[in-house]
């Protein structure tokens, strides 16, 4: 399998959970991959098991001069960027009453301004050199319709779903294409910490609620990493390219549009 060959992605996040999923996906398909996160000893130990096609960066998306940095590095090590995945993602949950403007700045600012500037990096990189590039922004089915205990994350992935339809018509024109896509559920350490807000708001025993949106979803279970590297590798390859501004559901039959 070789539908990505010759092609360099970074991936924000990647030092675990869904990115590094993709990032080993990629790998398959004979991409070479930078593994762009803020937990960089995590990111490393993840670049060395996965072999020399990968690499790690440090790179916080909060802050421009790490954005830029680890474009840079990725570009000088891999030659360019032909695909960026933003990945990288906080979670969040209270009742309106106790939303802080603190927890609302910190993921506004990691979900939505850290997609839109890595964005505009990496877009800035393609089209300075010609590269009729990918970019796939990670959103959420939170994107589609609020919760009542998870009002910023909704809002911040309902963001990531505008930005992407903005800037997807705003590039395609450079030959990139953007598109996102919109998980479930999906089972690993981010959802340790869901289940770890809803046992504080709900009262829930730990393991609870994962057992209960698990139970919920049409297809039977909770989804895992591997269930979304099929989306991830298509919208990257060629036989996306007609594919612009799009947010595609990959949930087990959670939320149809
Ligand atoms: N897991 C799910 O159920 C689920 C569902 C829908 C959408 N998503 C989205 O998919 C993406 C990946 O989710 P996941 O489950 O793998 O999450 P995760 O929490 O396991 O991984 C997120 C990664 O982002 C990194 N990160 C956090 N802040 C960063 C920053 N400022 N700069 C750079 N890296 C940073 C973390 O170190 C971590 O490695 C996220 O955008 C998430 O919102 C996840």
């Amino acid at each position: 399998m070789t539908r990505l060959s010759g092609k360099t992605a970074l991936i924000t996040g990647a030092a675990r959970g869904i990115g590094l999923a993709f990032a080993e996906a990629y790998l398959a398909e004979g991409a070479r991959v930078a593994i762009g996160d803020i937990d960089i000893d995590r990111a490393h130990a993840a670049a060395e098991r996965l072999g020399p096609d990968a690499m790690a960066v440090e790179m916080n998306v909060t802050d421009q001069a790490s954005i830029d940095t680890a474009v840079s590095a990725t570009a000088d090590a891999f030659g360019q960027i032909d695909i960026l995945v933003n990945n990288a993602a906080i979670f969040t949950a209270a009742p309106i009453t106790e939303i802080t403007r603190a927890d609302y700045a910190r993921v506004f600012d990691i979900n939505v301004a850290g997609c839109l500037f890595t964005l505009q990096a990496v877009a800035r990189h393609m089209i300075e050199r010609g590269i009729k590039g990918r970019i796939i922004n990670m959103a959420s089915q939170a994107g589609r319709r609020g919760e009542p205990l998870v009002a910023v994350y909704c809002a911040s992935k309902a963001a990531v779903i505008s930005l992407t339809q903005s800037a997807g018509l705003n590039l395609i024109k450079h030959g990139i294409n953007v598109n996102a896509i919109a998980p479930g559920v999906v089972d690993g350490e981010h959802w340790d910490g869901v289940d770890a807000f809803f046992a504080k708001y709900e009262g829930k025993a730990p393991g609870q609620k994962k057992a209960e949106v698990g139970a919920a979803v049409p297809f039977g279970r909770m989804g895992t990493a591997r269930d979304l590297t099929g989306m991830a590798v298509f919208l990257a390859s060629d036989d996306a390219d007609y594919i612009v501004a799009q947010t595609y559901n990959v949930d087990g039959g959670n939320w149809m549009s």
